[in-house]
């Protein structure tokens, strides 16, 4: 058993190093905040500028504008370590829903959401590992997915493929960097009520939707915050390659 997992990088008198891109609202910010009320320094990494200032500023951690769209995201993703000077933790939150049938999305619409959702979870969690690696000390690798990666996605194909794929680099990393205490690990969160999806939620579909979960409620960030927290601490130092559900029981597989 190799020493270097978080919980021996990790000491009470050193403060958890952890990027959360997407921290700028919804579960990234839930997250990003969960993480600060646990002592850790946090760099929130966000193209939204404003909100992702303001939440640093709330909660004593740093940020960084980031546009995981544009030429320079890996440097970008590595300022945001370097900041920190090293990384403990990574929690891949940025993400964008499409609505749409396979046969309306076109090349343009699918193209975005797979470089935000897919190739930017794999630019950061590239970053991410190969400092953990060369740092030696192990680290947490955390990707918010979806349900949408467990159950498929009708009316969202592409959205529901690119969280697949989320999946899928998942168990890849934690196949790859186990070795170097390296865990990887995703949460597919059902309907979380933040800014995503807000601009169609009518009444009707929070009834529809609560009604399949046996818990009767839709997600708040903090559900997903917590689960996030656990899989990144000691506690889930025997976790990785694993996509958690996080749906209040709306999957169960
Ligand atoms: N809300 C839900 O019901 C739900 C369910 C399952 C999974 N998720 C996933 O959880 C994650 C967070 O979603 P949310 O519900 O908090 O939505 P949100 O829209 O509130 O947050 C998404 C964040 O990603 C950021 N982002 C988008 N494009 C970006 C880019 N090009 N570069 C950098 N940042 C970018 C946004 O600015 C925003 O801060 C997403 O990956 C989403 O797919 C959400």
């Amino acid at each position: 058993m190799s020493s270097q997992t978080p919980s021996s990088a990790v000491t009470a008198s050193t403060a958890r190093r952890v990027v959360v891109t997407g921290g700028a609202r919804g579960i990234g910010a839930g997250v990003a905040r969960r993480f600060a009320a646990d002592g850790a320094q946090v760099v929130v990494a966000d193209v939204l500028v404003e909100p992702g200032a303001a939440l640093a500023a709330e909660i004593g951690g740093r940020f960084v504008e980031l546009d995981l769209l544009a030429p320079d995201a890996a440097d970008l993703l590595q300022h945001c370590v370097d900041l920190l000077g090293g990384i403990d933790v990574l929690v891949t939150s940025a993400g964008v829903l499409h609505l749409g049938t396979l046969l309306e999305t076109d090349r343009a619409l699918w193209d975005r959401v797979f470089a935000i959702n897919t190739t930017g979870t794999f630019l950061a969690m590239q970053v991410a590992a190969r400092s953990m690696i060369a740092a030696g000390t192990g680290g947490s690798i955390v990707a918010i997915a979806s349900m949408a990666a467990k159950k498929g996605g009708g009316g969202e194909g592409a959205y529901a493929a690119s969280k697949h794929a989320v999946v899928g680099l998942t168990r890849a990393g934690a196949l790859e960097w186990g070795q170097h205490g390296v865990r990887v690990n995703a949460v597919c969160p059902g309907y979380v009520l933040t800014e995503m999806g807000a601009d169609t939620r009518t009444p009707e579909d929070v009834a529809l939707w609560s009604s399949y979960s046996p818990l009767g409620r839709l997600g708040q960030p903090e559900d997903v915050a917590g689960v996030v927290a656990f899989l990144a601490s000691p506690d889930g130092s025997y976790l990785t390659g694993q996509a958690l559900n996080v749906t209040g029981g709306m999957v169960m597989h």
